[in-house]
């Protein structure tokens, strides 16, 4: 689905656009909607890598570069983040200079489903709440693991609809009343958060998208449920 469905422009044209409108409120918006959660879930993200000691880190997605700042931690790492919103990286540039890790960590524009490294290039790629909003999944996922290294490590973290029925009826209230009200107080691009919402929801999450890892090659899926399935951590492995 499209951010904008009444615009032609593809889908990549509007994520982007769609990310410049919000990028000074994101991660605000974020900490709000997710009542802080989503920086305990980057940290998970950190802890899982710090135990594989990668030197040369994809952080894919980036945005305002939380997860890439997160595994700049790593002692000994280079962390490259990209993202297709130039205004989410300036939000990012602005943090990064702000803690002086500009020897460490760096933030370049590019797609996701073109990426202009050599294959084999990192040991660890990290994609934070960016794999819904691409145009291709399949695509994007196939040049993680073109750039990834042979027993490489790729690290998604995504929102997912809970499985235990219960759960799920409070999510879908919680998500389908807060998430657009939280838009309609507080941006000017309301239409940004009915997406962010929708798209949540008809990602497909746990089994469904552990097999699209394995179709694009990927090994060893292991899914790694957040607060009661809300989001969820895959960690998959390139060989
Ligand atoms: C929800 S934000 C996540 C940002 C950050 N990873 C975080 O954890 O907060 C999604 C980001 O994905 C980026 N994005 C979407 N499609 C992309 C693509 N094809 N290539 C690169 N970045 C993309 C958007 O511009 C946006 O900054």
């Amino acid at each position: 689905m499209k951010p904008y469905q009444n615009q032609n422009s593809s889908k990549k044209k509007q994520v982007e656009k769609m990310f410049d409108s919000i990028s000074f409120e994101y991660d605000n918006l974020n900490r709000l909607i997710s009542a802080g959660n989503d920086v305990k879930w980057r940290k998970n993200i950190y802890k899982i890598a710090e135990r594989l000691n990668p030197v040369d880190i994809l952080d894919i997605a980036t945005g305002t570069a939380d997860i890439a700042l997160e595994l700049s931690k790593i002692k000994g790492s280079k962390i490259t983040g990209l993202d297709i919103s130039e205004k989410m990286l300036d939000v990012g540039r602005q943090k990064v200079t702000e803690r002086s890790l500009e020897n460490k960590v760096s933030l370049v524009s590019g797609d996701a489903e073109n990426l202009s490294f050599s294959k084999n290039t990192f040991d660890l790629i990290s994609i934070g709440f960016g794999v819904r909003n691409f145009q291709n999944l399949e695509k994007g996922l196939l040049e993680s693991f073109r750039v990834l290294r042979e027993g490489g490590t790729l690290i998604v973290l995504e929102t997912s609809v809970p499985q235990n029925r219960l759960v799920k009826l409070f999510y879908l209230l919680f998500s389908r009343t807060f998430i657009p009200l939280v838009g309609f107080l507080f941006s000017k691009d309301k239409k940004a958060y009915k997406y962010l919402q929708k798209s949540a929801e008809e990602f497909p999450s746990g089994e469904s998208f552990s097999q699209i890892l394995k179709s694009c090659g990927f090994k060893n899926v292991h899914i790694m449920p957040l607060m009661l399935g809300a989001s969820s951590i895959y960690v998959a492995k390139k060989h």
